[in-house]
């Protein structure tokens, strides 16, 4: 077992130092896999995939990520697991706990996301809740970085959280989704704008605001969530991002979901608002024609594959640090 178990359940489960080498970490890991070269600082560990929602990326990103550290993946799907026929969630984390070395959990209510964690002897990553996705906002920021930032090669790259610091970031279409609950997390933790363009029923509620409004330490205001209409959100943005308009479990509200989001599908126009530089970013999967139009999610300002794989980088990275409890400083 590892004496410093931690989770990573939100983005500020993590230090800004932390992130920065994080970040650092994931860019020298994405190069040494472009030149070919094998890193294994995991071998012999190995990593329980535990999924209540359905998954493509996350699922393959995570177990290519572990593998190709030289370690293992289980992947564990809701219903081929006792939990499906009612054993507790707790059970179900100090048993697995012993098994492996650490655990990613998608699941519904983050409630059920800190139970398990309370119950886990071993670290256990948020692999999307219905209160946030981080691991995929990291991959975000990455690609951010990555399009935005000075480029770099080798082992040292620019400081991105410096890169972030400033950043106009426009948020369109469900503004209470979990995407778009950890983007408003990462704006005040990396002290960057969100223009949140959403229609005001499904704009954050004022409790999740305060509560995802985390700072570092010794600080009480960095970054800003600003509610806007979509084409002010668009003006002048460096990157431009959306998320589906029904997220898995919402699926019986699709009509109204629809209905309500009408006018803020990110088209060509919108895009044209924005930098003449700025990214289009999407977790994925995308619905061309709901949330965005097929022209920008296939568009020359899309960024959505270097997305998908950033996925795996940061990963590995985060993975490294759950599992040794620091990042390896000579591979
Ligand atoms: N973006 C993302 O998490 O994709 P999956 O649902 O396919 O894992
Ligand atoms: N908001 C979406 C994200 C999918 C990766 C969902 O929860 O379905």
């Amino acid at each position: 077992m590892n004496p410093t178990k931690r989770d990573f359940l939100r983005l500020a489960d993590l230090s800004l130092d932390e992130h920065r080498a994080l970040f650092a970490r994931a860019r020298t890991l994405k190069a040494a896999r472009s030149a070919a070269q094998v890193i294994t600082t995991l071998a012999g560990r190995s990593l329980l995939l535990l999924f209540e929602k359905s998954s493509t990326r996350t699922r393959v990103s995570f177990e290519a990520a572990i593998q190709q550290l030289g370690g293992s993946a289980i992947t564990l799907p809701m219903q081929d697991s006792q939990l499906a026929r009612g054993e507790p969630l707790e059970d179900t984390a100090r048993v697995v706990s012993r098994y492996v070395d650490a655990v990613m959990f998608r699941t519904h209510g983050d409630a059920r996301l800190e139970t398990f964690a309370n119950a886990s002897r071993v670290p256990v990553i948020n692999g999307l809740s219905d209160g946030g996705h981080p691991v995929q906002i990291l991959a975000d920021l990455l690609t951010v970085v990555e399009h935005l930032g000075p480029r770099a090669s080798g082992a040292t790259f620019p400081d991105s959280l410096e890169v972030l610091r400033g950043k106009q970031i426009a948020w369109i279409g469900d503004g209470a989704s979990n995407m778009a609950l950890s983007w408003i997390e990462a704006a005040h933790l990396f002290d960057f704008t969100l223009r949140l363009a959403a229609p005001p029923a499904y704009r954050p509620a004022a409790a999740d605001l305060s509560k995802l409004a985390k700072f570092p330490d010794g600080v009480t205001e960095r970054g800003r969530v600003l509610h806007c209409d979509a084409r002010e959100a668009a003006h002048g943005a460096d990157a431009v991002t959306t998320d589906v308009w029904i997220s898995m479990g919402q699926e019986k509200e699709a009509a109204a979901r629809k209905a309500s989001f009408d006018g803020y599908c990110v088209d060509a126009e919108l895009m044209a608002l924005a930098k003449k530089e700025a990214i289009f970013l999407h977790c994925l999967p995308a619905h061309r024609g709901e949330e965005v139009t097929a022209a920008v999610t296939d568009g020359p300002q899309s960024a959505i594959l270097d997305e998908a794989e950033n996925r795996m980088h940061v990963q590995k990275a985060l993975l490294e640090l759950m599992i040794l409890g620091a990042f390896p400083s000579n591979t």
